[in-house]
């Protein structure tokens, strides 16, 4: 069973300036909720009970999202909009959610390292915030299931473009089924060149707890920063570790572009606005082609 789950959440969001001088990255919403709650949606309705959001200083609206709002409540409440109060408590509701703040910028694997006496000794789940995905079952949800399956440590793939390598860890290994690889290579942000394959780590892992003990042992690496990757790849020293092709699609909000695509296709996915909004881009379309 997998009970815990981190977010790390202290990046500068440099890909998305000018917004992020004074946003959390993760606060930018996606039509009309912050990308960061679809993450914990996702870990709750993959049965984790508790969250962990490793946060960085200019993050405190990410703890007021995730808390009580009294005043508005209250006012919410005596003006009866239900629908309202219910979509402002939900945040809170969801699961518990801790908080830890990772006190300088050294890379995404001394931020999961930060949440070491959180997890303890048992597996975990990793979420990072810039990956959307949606699907009939959640993402993390099938790696739990895969999980009890296989046991060891799953990393949701995806293969991606030859232009796009260079922007992810790069794994390949044995074939163990249709969407399961045993993996015994792996390396962050390849060249084209050197990349093994075009299966690329997307931002959801399950892992032993025996990677803390690994990370502190970590040297910075690419980027001068402490790479989640490279203790992966030392943890398959000792532990099986399994890529899982996930069934469902994937957005970059962290990109512009990824943003808008998301944006766009999260809108045309919700009831309110389908038909509205379709009619507008096709209009939209007649009049640019
Ligand atoms: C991180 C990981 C990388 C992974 C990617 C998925 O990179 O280091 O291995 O493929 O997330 O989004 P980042 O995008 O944080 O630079």
């Amino acid at each position: 069973m997998i009970r815990k789950a981190i977010i790390p959440a202290a990046g500068l969001g440099t890909r998305f300036l000018p917004a992020t001088k004074s946003i959390p990255k993760e606060m930018i919403p996606v039509v009309d909720k912050p990308a960061i709650q679809y993450i914990v949606e996702e870990a709750a309705a993959s049965g984790i009970e508790d969250v962990l959001i490793i946060t960085g200083r200019n993050k405190q609206t990410i703890e007021d999202h995730f808390d009580k709002a009294y005043e508005l409540e209250d006012i919410l409440e005596k003006r009866n909009k239900v629908g309202e109060l219910a979509t402002v408590r939900k945040p809170a509701g969801l699961c518990n959610i801790h908080f830890i703040r990772q006190q300088e910028a050294k890379g995404l694997g001394h931020a999961v390292l930060c949440a070491k006496s959180f997890v303890g000794d048992e597996p975990f789940a990793i979420l990072l915030g810039d990956d959307l995905i949606t699907g009939s079952k959640p993402c993390l949800k099938q790696m739990i299931d895969e999980k009890e399956r296989l046991g060891g440590n799953i990393l949701a793939t995806m293969k991606v473009d030859d232009c796009d390598v260079d922007k992810y860890g790069i794994v390949d290994g044995k074939r163990y089924h249709e969407r399961v690889i045993q993996v015994n290579e792996m390396v962050e942000k390849p060249a084209l060149a050197d990349a093994p394959s075009n299966q690329a780590i997307i931002g959801r892992y399950i892992l032993d707890s025996a990677i803390f003990s690994i990370l502190e042992g970590t040297e910075p690496g690419k980027g001068d920063e402490i790479q989640l990757t490279d203790a992966i790849k030392k943890l398959m020293d000792t532990q099986n570790v399994y890529a899982y092709e996930f069934i469902g699609k994937r957005y970059d909000t962290g990109n512009k572009l990824g943003y808008l695509k998301a944006t766009v296709e999260f809108a045309l996915n919700r009831e309110e606005f389908r038909e509205d909004f379709y009619t507008y881009l096709e209009e939209l379309m007649g009049e640019t082609l």
